[in-house]
């Protein structure tokens, strides 16, 4: 975690000033102000995994297209959120969540309603508390599960994978189409990684590499926190990602 943190205030302290808005085509997000759990869970950032799996949500590498998707730990619920203004390819219904608490989730629900205009009409987004580990009923609302799971830059939370293993298991839809898409930043190490890997297996899931290639391949305009293309490319290389699937 110490590494993790080192590595991220080295990384945010190159982002000038600003209005503290990070604007992705077109969504205008923030993010929760440093403050109480916001401040020790890390909510108080858009961390690089988030912009990766963006990237691969923009070029169709990851097609949410009419899927049911929950995203944990979401943060400003950059993936989710750009994902529902993909029409035609908009999943059907994303719930983006985060910890239950007041600062963390006052921000969640402020990005999912200054963007819900830009949101495809067919797609649903809802922000909920949730907390890793516990009860996952009530997000399931009496379906069999979700679709897709997206987790990114939550890896580092070193002991919390088996609460976080348990959640994508209660989460994820047993199906052989169903996916979680994992990004991780290289700030975390390998072996807490392999840890997050190995548990997940140990749990009935495949999960495979993802390629992280080229410079940055979005179309879409971005800007904020210091974000240009060649920003966008070093944080991107900064990334692993895995797709990950029920063993059946
Ligand atoms: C490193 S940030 C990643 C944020 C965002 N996903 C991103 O990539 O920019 C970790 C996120 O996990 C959330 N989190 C940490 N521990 C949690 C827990 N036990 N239950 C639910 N969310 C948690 C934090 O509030 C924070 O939003």
């Amino acid at each position: 975690m110490d590494d993790f943190l080192s590595d991220s205030a080295a990384l945010f302290g190159e982002a000038p000033a600003d209005d503290g808005t990070i604007n992705y085509g077109p969504l205008v997000l923030t993010v929760a102000q440093k403050e109480g759990k916001a401040n020790t869970l890390l909510a108080d950032h858009l961390f690089s995994p988030s912009l990766l799996l963006a990237e691969l949500l923009e070029t169709g590498v990851i097609s949410l297209k009419d899927k049911s998707v929950i995203e944990l730990g979401a943060g400003c619920a950059l993936p989710s959120l750009l994902a529902a203004t993909l029409a035609p390819a908009a999943p059907a219904l994303a719930v983006v969540t985060d910890y239950p608490d007041d600062t963390i989730l006052r921000n969640l629900h402020a990005n999912v309603a200054r963007n819900a205009p830009r949101f495809a009409p067919s797609c649903k987004v809802h922000a909920v508390g949730y907390e890793w580990g516990t009860d996952a009923r009530p997000l399931l609302a009496g379906a069999a599960g979700f679709d897709v799971v997206i987790m990114s830059d939550l890896l580092h939370f070193d002991r919390a994978h088996d609460v976080l293993v348990g959640s994508l298991a209660a989460l994820l839809r047993r199906a052989p189409d169903a996916r979680a898409y994992i990004a991780a930043g290289k700030y975390t190490q390998a072996h807490v990684c392999d840890h997050f890997v190995q548990e997940a297996e140990q749990a009935g899931f495949v999960l495979e590499d993802g390629e992280v290639a080229g410079p940055w391949s979005g179309l879409l305009e971005v800007s904020g926190g210091g974000l240009d293309r060649e920003q966008l490319g070093v944080r991107k290389h900064m990334c692993r990602w895995w797709t990950g699937r029920w063993n059946m």
